[in-house]
């Protein structure tokens, strides 16, 4: 069990016709708690850090990404480190240096022949650089900079122009918009399981499910049947760990250390972690 290249994982999920999970990574905290929680479950992990951390990290990358690379070996599970909706150039040509086996290069805001250049100019320089690349056609809403909501007509994925974006920029995995959005707190988004299972038919490589906090349980599941092989976490973990700050500080409302209330966030993690690879285990 150790360090594993996330396509390593993609790939071995959709053999077994299952899915990988990525978390979001913005603490050191989110990383130990993610591993500790895919210990517990007993199932492989995807730590994913995005541009929008490094940026809370004064635009550093290293810092965090290392810290997760560490965590990561001294996983009792496999765990790959991949670097999410990167949309600066500059931040991609950092990955592989710091430690990352895959990038997310996100040009999903942009018109469909500029999303196809960039991208294909990405990929070419992730393979050269020993990376696997994912990338995003149709979109996916909740971001701050979302163009429109995911429930709008002409977000969604087109099967047809999927196919051909996959062709065009030799991508190794495709986010599609199917329903999720990005940032949800309540668990209500509702899936176009019938375009996902199309998306499949014509898509060459593994879709991969964004947004996926807003997805309830049964929803996830039928996503992973029909044709989803990377879902993808990142609010349902802060609502846990903040919560359980709130909580902590609320009932000892002098404490100082943060130790007192950060443990019992990191605890909270793992347990959200635990539940959903559970869950989409069974
Ligand atoms: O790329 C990250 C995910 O799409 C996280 O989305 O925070 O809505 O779960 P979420
Ligand atoms: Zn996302």
């Amino acid at each position: 069990m150790s360090l594993v290249p996330t396509g390593d994982l993609v790939a071995q999920a959709a053999t077994e016709r299952r899915c990988v999970t990525a978390f979001n990574v913005i603490t050191l905290e989110h990383a130990e708690g993610i591993v500790a929680g895919a210990e517990a479950a007993g199932r492989p992990v995807i730590l994913q850090i995005s541009e929008n951390a490094v940026r809370y990290h004064g635009g550093h990358l290293a810092p965090l990404a290392l810290a997760a690379a560490s965590v990561a070996r001294s996983g009792r599970v496999d765990v790959a480190l991949h670097l999410d909706h990167v949309t600066d150039v500059d931040l991609l040509h950092q990955a592989a240096d710091a430690g990352f086996s895959s990038v997310m290069f996100d040009a999903g805001a942009l018109p469909y022949a500029e999303n196809v250049a960039a991208t294909a100019s990405a990929a070419r320089w992730a393979h050269g650089a020993g990376l696997w690349l994912e990338a995003e056609l149709g979109y996916v809403g909740g971001k701050p900079d979302s163009p429109a909501s995911a429930h709008a007509a002409g977000v969604r994925t087109d099967p047809a122009e999927a196919a051909d974006y996959v062709t065009r920029t030799g991508v190794d995995a495709l986010a599609v918009a199917v329903g999720s959005s990005h940032a949800m707190t309540e668990r209500s988004a509702t899936l176009d399981h019938a375009l996902i299972e199309r998306l499949r038919e014509t898509v060459p490589v593994p879709l991969v499910l964004h947004g996926s906090s807003g997805v309830p349980d049964g929803e996830l599941r039928a996503a992973v049947r029909t044709g989803i092989v990377k879902i993808n976490i990142g609010t349902a973990l802060n609502i846990s760990l903040t919560r359980a700050v709130r909580d902590t500080l609320e009932s000892m409302p002098a404490l100082t250390d943060p130790r007192k209330y950060l443990g019992p966030a990191r605890d909270a993690v793992a347990a959200t972690v635990h539940d959903v690879l559970t869950m989409l285990a069974a």
